[in-house]
């Protein structure tokens, strides 16, 4: 009890009402928007534990800001590119995220922008809308074949895997990169393990499922889009930077690869100018856990690794067990 914490942005219940419990203050953002860099450092001040979104970025100097009471930080998303790991466990801070609860929902979003992508879902609807559609014709608004056709996983975590098995009911050859092979992918869907170069020759659709590091940024770049195929469709639902998108306007431009929908961007909310000139891709503001039970389950999550960690436990979702490890 006397726990003082600060919720960055507000989450639907439970997650509040778990703070609410076992926390004397919960304060939450009262805006419906991201906190501003000084927003944030004044908020964070003498707090014990903080839920933040992916949105914020908690370094040394938020960590400094938030001050020596500081014990425990849940981020409510699993992609953790926006939280300096090491600087919180030097401090003896514990910190969470969300796994499990969104694979699902996220793998869903996904497909659906696959399909879109390759039957021209937004652009029909734009065209619908625009009342210039003149009625059914032979050759109107033609797309891609998704069934019996090659998907190529980049990065096979659960997401990936999760995206992977949607893919037995279109009957597709299942590629997939990753550092270290998934037996059970294999038997599931008949994946192959393959390097990225090999993926990206052979697949008519890839999805790209990495968390944001040094050695993922920019991945997907110029060389890496020239070895697809000019028939196939690049999804992205990771994190932005995972994909140049200077580069990837200029392969959809120039008809390099077929179409592309992303979910996710470089600079949110900020989309390259280019991309939303083009129509052969499908654009949507990152929706990948954005349903009302996940969104739920995560708060969920999220409040009850919190309050774990400023109890001293260790949650399953903590990425740096070590800090509540006994000397
Ligand atoms: C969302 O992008 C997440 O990482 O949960």
């Amino acid at each position: 009890m006397g726990f003082n914490v600060y919720v960055t942005r507000a989450i639907p219940e439970p997650g509040p009402a778990i703070l609410r419990r076992a926390c004397q203050v919960v304060d939450v953002n009262p805006q419906d928007a991201v906190l501003t860099r000084a927003e944030l450092l004044q908020a964070v001040a003498g707090r014990h534990g903080l839920v933040v979104t992916g949105q914020d970025r908690i370094d040394r100097e938020a960590l400094d800001a938030a001050g020596d009471a500081l014990r425990a930080v849940a981020n409510y998303a699993v992609g953790y590119d926006n939280v300096d790991l090491p600087a919180m466990t030097a401090r003896g801070i514990g910190f969470s995220n969300t796994p499990d609860v969104l694979t699902e929902a996220t793998a869903d979003l996904t497909w659906a922008l696959l399909l879109s992508a390759a039957r021209r879902i937004a652009e029909g609807d734009r065209f619908v809308r625009s009342g210039r559609w003149q009625g059914w014709g032979p050759m109107q608004m033609l797309g891609l074949d998704v069934a019996g056709r090659t998907l190529g996983i980049v990065g096979a975590g659960r997401i990936g895997c999760a995206v992977a098995r949607r893919s037995v009911g279109f009957g597709m050859e299942v590629l997939y990169a990753n550092r270290s092979p998934r037996p059970e992918l294999e038997r599931q869907c008949g994946a192959r393990r393959t390097n990225l170069d090999g993926l990206l020759m052979r697949s008519d659709f890839v999805t790209v499922h990495l968390p944001l590091t040094e050695q993922t940024r920019h991945i997907i770049g110029g060389k890496e889009l020239a070895l697809m195929k000019p028939t196939a469709v690049l999804v992205n639902t990771s994190r932005g930077p995972v994909v140049d998108e200077e580069a990837l306007a200029v392969a959809l431009r120039e008809g390099r690869i077929a179409a592309a929908g992303l979910d996710v961007f470089e600079a949110e909310p900020t989309v390259h100018p280019e991309l939303l000139r083009l129509d052969n891709i499908v654009l949507v503001p990152h929706l990948g856990s954005a349903t009302h039970e996940t969104r739920a389950k995560m708060g969920e999550v999220a409040a009850g690794c919190l309050v774990a960690m400023l109890k001293g436990e260790c949650p399953p979702q903590c990425l740096n067990p070590e800090v509540f490890r006994g000397p």
